[in-house]
């Protein structure tokens, strides 16, 4: 048994000057699951956020709305966290950065900067708008770009030719809130000297962050690390700097200090010592998950600021990509997506939290979210495949044993064994923030399952057989249990269910999947959860496309992706020259050198032919060995680094979520398919 961990683990904090979305929700998810399955391997583990209040977008929106910075924090605090906790994430606490103790941070590690030398003066110039009397930060700066000359561009990045530059390039600028030309002023502020973090920042990347992410910091480190401006002007919402009158520390100082202020929060409801956890020499795990745009504040600056004071370096910084939804990062503001208030109206959170498991690997790659894909996975896995195991098995065991588990024979234990022994390795993946790998495993068990359930027909081995069929029911509602047990981090209240239908005296942790349950009885089956209807999806969308007036054009073209090529039709004669014939896979084995091919030998009965299948990523070689596939059998074969590729096997899907073709039941080798 591992010893026991002390872990922290902190979504990024949500800006306060508008409400959360679904990308939102998908990185506390990510931390929930993280989290929620640490403390059941007995783990100490404190989930810890809270809404990031200061700077100028808040000052501003509080004063449009006549009212001040705080009661706006305030009413946004409330209805982020209920947004968070509809989708069933449970903070350990979720303070704000506007509080006294964070300002106390604030105040300490400047200070320790300071006195290390660390800090320094300059002037800086910048746009100052005579009318709204205030610096205006870049975001509220138009005017003409200094490459195509198109006029109200963004002061950082044109639109029209996607040109980046500085305000200060532009032929011509504007205040975006008054329309007025600012004029350049001179004004002092408040620099860290980064390069006198270099060594420590080199030191930290080897193991501070994702493999990904490491390379684009090494970037960033081959390069000057310019000084940091952590300094602005009045008026702003935030915490004066105590030694320059007039001065605020920028937000993106003390929010990320918010991660320890609300570490003390907890520890001083639950009297403990925030040292334990921060504490420069203690064996506590901090991982932030954040996504890619800020990656830079937390794996440079972030680290850099905490190495110069008596507090802990973050042990890993996770980087996750955009949740987009058709290709198009989500945004309220430009009105993509479906917010989390849409969401729960129509569905149980269980359904989104499962979706996003099986898509999410740790990786900085986006997440797409499609209808399709979303009613799929939730009807043909976790219905079709999870759920159904539970609602057959428990249904006939109440029909026919008085609802009571017998005991399991040598060949269930076996049968069992199968799930017990895949919890180390779904345990492994978890704790790497490897959720979609630990699922397909998961999942694994589920299609084991069951086949043994199909194996013996216990419908009918009831009558034959009672001794038997009762066996492989208890088997069967077993199995059903382990697969819930492993569930419960990132389904938590699907599980509760579970628990309470199996009569279980308390609460699952990870290793009870260890110990099977037997002779006892279990509570009536009551519905666990239903299938998604395809048109509550599309009420949800819908409903939330006429209130948030979203046109339905065809979505902008990303940057990086590639155009999107509309598939020309083909003629009934031009399908009828692909041979498909079902195969066997006789052989199949690794390519060294290719982490997504696996190479196949495949039985077509006239010929065994060679073929490298890019697979890899969602079976292992013995996963598929004996399987029946579909291959397009007059390819022209293909010589690749390997060898030749005689053929292509089919598959849908993709990433590490690749199925196989099916072949159905009672086709044969060689079979032609038309
Ligand atoms: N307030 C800062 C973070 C301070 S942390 C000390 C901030 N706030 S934010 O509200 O703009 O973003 C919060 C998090 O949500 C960030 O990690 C950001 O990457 C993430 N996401 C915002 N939109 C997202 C998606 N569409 N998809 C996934 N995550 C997204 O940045
Ligand atoms: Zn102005």
């Amino acid at each position: 048994m591992e010893q026991n961990r002390r872990i922290i683990v902190t979504p990024a904090l949500p800006y306060a000057n508008g409400p959360v979305h679904i990308g939102h929700i998908f990185e506390h998810l990510i931390c929930d699951f993280f989290a929620r399955f640490q403390k059941m391997r007995g783990h100490e583990s404190l989930l810890i956020c809270g809404d990031d209040t200061h700077g100028t977008p808040i000052m501003l929106k509080a004063s449009a709305k006549g009212i001040s910075p705080q009661e706006l924090i305030k009413q946004v605090y409330s209805d982020h966290l209920s947004d968070f906790q509809s989708m069933g994430v449970s903070y350990d606490n979720y303070s704000s950065t506007d509080t006294q103790s964070n300002q106390e941070l604030c105040e300490y590690f400047y200070n320790t900067l300071k006195k290390q030398g660390f800090t320094a003066i300059k002037a800086v110039e910048q746009y100052y708008c005579l009318h709204d009397k205030m610096f205006l930060p870049d975001r509220y700066i138009t005017g003409t770009c200094p490459k195509c000359l198109s006029e109200d561009q963004h002061g950082d990045n044109c639109e029209k030719c996607g040109a980046s530059y500085q305000p200060g390039e532009m032929p011509q600028v504007k205040c975006s809130l008054c329309k007025n030309a600012p004029e350049k002023r001179s004004s002092e502020h408040l620099f860290i000297k980064l390069e006198g973090f270099r060594d420590f920042l080199e030191n930290w990347l080897k193991t501070g962050t994702t493999p990904q992410i490491k390379n684009k910091m090494a970037e960033w480190l081959s390069g000057d690390l310019k000084d940091w401006d952590i300094s602005r002007d009045e008026p702003y919402f935030g915490f004066a700097i105590p030694d320059m009158p007039g001065k605020y520390f920028y937000v993106w100082l003390d929010a990320p200090m918010g991660y320890i202020a609300s570490t003390k929060e907890w520890c001083a409801k639950n009297g403990r010592d925030l040292k334990e956890f921060w504490g420069k020499n203690e064996n506590t795990e901090i991982y932030h998950v954040v996504g890619k745009d800020i990656a830079y504040f937390h794996c440079l600056f972030w680290p850099a600021v905490l190495s110069a004071s008596q507090f802990k370096t973050p042990t890993k910084v996770i980087v996750h990509g955009y949740l987009n939804q058709g290709g198009e990062k989500m945004s309220k503001s430009r009105g993509i997506g479906f917010g989390p208030k849409d969401y729960v109206k129509h569905f149980d959170p269980t359904y989104l939290r499962y979706y996003l498991a099986c898509k999410y690997n740790g990786g900085v790659d986006d997440v797409d979210f499609t209808a399709e894909d979303f009613v799929a996975r939730v009807n043909s896995d976790l219905i079709g495949k999870i759920t159904n195991i539970a609602s057959r098995g428990a249904t006939m065991l109440a029909k026919h044993f008085e609802n009571r588990l017998g005991t399991l024979d040598a060949e269930g234990h076996a049968h069992l064994n199968y799930g017990v022994s895949l919890g180390d390795e779904i345990a492994t993946h978890f704790d790497n923030f490897e959720f979609a790998k630990g699922m397909l495993l998961i999942r694994n068990i589920a299609d084991l399952a069951n086949k043994y359930f199909d194996d013996y027909t216990p419908w009918k081995l009831v009558k034959t057989d009672p001794d038997k069929a009762h066996i492989v029911l208890t088997t069967i509602v077993n199995a059903f249990r382990i697969i819930a047990i492993y569930l419960k981090p990132i389904i938590p209240t699907y599980t509760e269910k579970v628990e309470s239908l199996l009569n279980e005296p308390k609460p699952y942790t990870w290793n009870d999947s260890k110990t099977p349950i037997e002779n006892k009885n279990l509570n009536t089956y009551s519905h666990l959860l239903g299938r998604i209807e395809a048109k509550e999806l599309d009420a949800m969308i819908t409903t939330n496309i006429e209130s948030k007036k979203i046109a339905l054009e065809p979505k902008k073209q990303n940057k990086n992706d590639k155009p999107e090529t509309k598939s020309a039709t083909i003629t009934i004669d031009d399908f009828t020259k692909i041979d498909l014939r079902v195969g066997k896979i006789i052989e199949a084995a690794d390519v060294p050198g290719a982490d997504k091919l696996l190479q196949l030998k495949i039985d077509i009965g006239t010929e065994v032919r060679q073929v490298f299948s890019g697979i890899k990523s969602s079976y292992q070689p013995a996963d598929v060995l004996g399987k029946l596939v579909v291959l397009v059998a007059n390819l022209a074969p293909r010589k690749m680094k390997f060898g030749n590729s005689e053929g292509m096997i089919l598959a849908s899907g993709e990433g590490t979520e690749i199925k196989l073709a099916s072949v159905s039941d009672g086709a044969k080798v060689g079979d032609k398919i038309s």
